[in-house]
């Protein structure tokens, strides 16, 4: 069954054709990060309205590169929620048309469940080329950890009773209470003058400062253990520049960068004092010890050996490290998308979607976007832990 997904949800326009829930034909990617560059975040309405000169572009080109017709999709799938309501809607809305058009079947998808899916759809993949690999199984526990979210999961199946496909199961473990930890990394390298987005450059930056020279500590809360707080460190961070040596350099920083447009990070390097190289990779340290510890505690507490780790901060080299001597330890696997496909896609919409129509999901005309669409929240919780 050929797929066509769409996914708007913040600042990629993507649009993905996977065959049988498992084979990527192809994967288009048109991001935003220019135009929100020098506003150092997503800026709503430019993300909709870049959606909007983009939509049509990305998803025939996607069918180019699957080298199939539009007329060629058995059904299409569409991110519903959540996300920015403006980009959502730009992406849902022409899924509709087209599966209206086109009289195929059409599924709304759950952007948090499709980055679960990416972790599943890249191992389904590499076992295919190489099938002595570890198998991505369920149950699991899932870290989704992104500019948008930081959430855990348990994941588990059960098969359909008639088509005896697999049914997915999602409920919240945990979830941040404030920042997300990609919306992190992005605040503190505002803060730093070290450009957007900021996950990729404090990555690089951070091999070359010492993670243990200022001593975050452990990040506290009251109430749930599996629950994440990134805010205080952001703000730690803040007031390690204020009146300082530190803060001085940044201000130096961001002029040069103005002046200098466009620059690699080897060229932000040469810009950094080690103090300032040795905060970053601290900061970065913190909040891998903080993701790693509460996942293994929830894997722990939820007896499952086996954890999905997805979402744009999964790209982190320190991150994927730091869960592998983690998972060896504990006598666990760890299972991580590529980084194409850690960061927002359409395929893992679309691979997300398969399972859901081969259950017999059907989305009609009805389907519109929700900007908080919690996945697997039971209804007795409170509100306030919802979001
Ligand atoms: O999944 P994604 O593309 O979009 C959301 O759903 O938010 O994630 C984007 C986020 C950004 O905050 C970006 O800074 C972060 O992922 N990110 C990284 C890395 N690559 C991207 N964070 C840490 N290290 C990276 N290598
Ligand atoms: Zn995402």
């Amino acid at each position: 069954m050929l797929i066509l997904g769409i996914e708007s949800s913040c600042d990629e326009t993507a649009a993905a054709v996977v065959e049988d829930g498992e084979g990527i034909l192809s994967n288009i990617i048109a991001s935003q990060a220019l135009t929100h560059e020098k506003y150092g975040g997503v800026v709503p309405e430019l993300a909709s309205r870049e959606h909007l000169k983009k939509i049509a572009l990305v998803v025939d080109e996607a069918c180019r590169q699957a080298g199939v017709r539009l007329q060629e999709i058995d059904a299409l799938a569409v991110t519903e929620g959540p996300g920015l309501i403006g980009s959502l809607l730009v992406g849902l809305v022409y899924g509709k048309a087209l599966a209206q058009a086109l009289h195929k079947p059409l599924v709304g998808v759950n952007h948090l469940e499709g980055h679960i899916h990416s972790a599943w759809l890249e191992n389904k993949m590499a076992r295919r080329a190489t099938p002595s690999l570890g198998e991505a199984r369920f149950p699991n526990v899932s870290l989704v950890v992104s500019g948008g979210h930081t959430s855990l999961f348990r994941v588990w199946t059960e098969n359909h009773p008639h088509t005896h496909t697999p049914i997915f199961f999602y409920r919240q473990l945990g979830q941040t209470r404030d920042d997300a930890a990609g919306e992190a990394f992005d605040k503190v390298a505002k803060l730093l003058a070290l450009g957007y987005p900021g996950g990729p450059v404090i990555d690089k930056l951070a091999r070359f400062g010492n993670p243990h020279a200022v001593p975050f500590g452990p990040i506290r809360m009251k109430g749930n253990a599996l629950d994440f707080s990134f805010s205080g460190l952001k703000t730690a961070v803040l007031y390690r520049l204020r009146g300082s040596e530190l803060g001085v350099e940044a201000a130096k920083r961001r002029e040069w960068r103005n002046r200098a447009g466009r620059v690699t990070s080897e060229e932000i390097r040469s810009q950094c004092s080690e103090a300032t190289l040795d905060l970053i990779a601290s900061f970065q340290e913190a909040v891998v010890t903080d993701l790693v510890e509460r996942t293994l505690a929830a894997a722990k507490s939820t007896q499952i050996s086996s954890v999905f780790v997805a979402g744009g901060v999964a790209c982190n080299s320190r991150l994927r490290e730091r869960f592998r001597e983690a998972v060896k330890a504990a006598g666990l696997s760890v299972f991580f998308p590529s980084p194409l496909l850690s960061t927002d896609n359409a395929a893992m919409i679309a691979a997300a979607g398969y399972f859901k129509l081969l259950a017999g999901e059907r989305a009609d005309l009805s389907l519109t976007a929700h900007a908080s669409f919690p996945l697997g929240v039971a209804h007795h919780e409170p509100a306030a832990t919802r979001g």
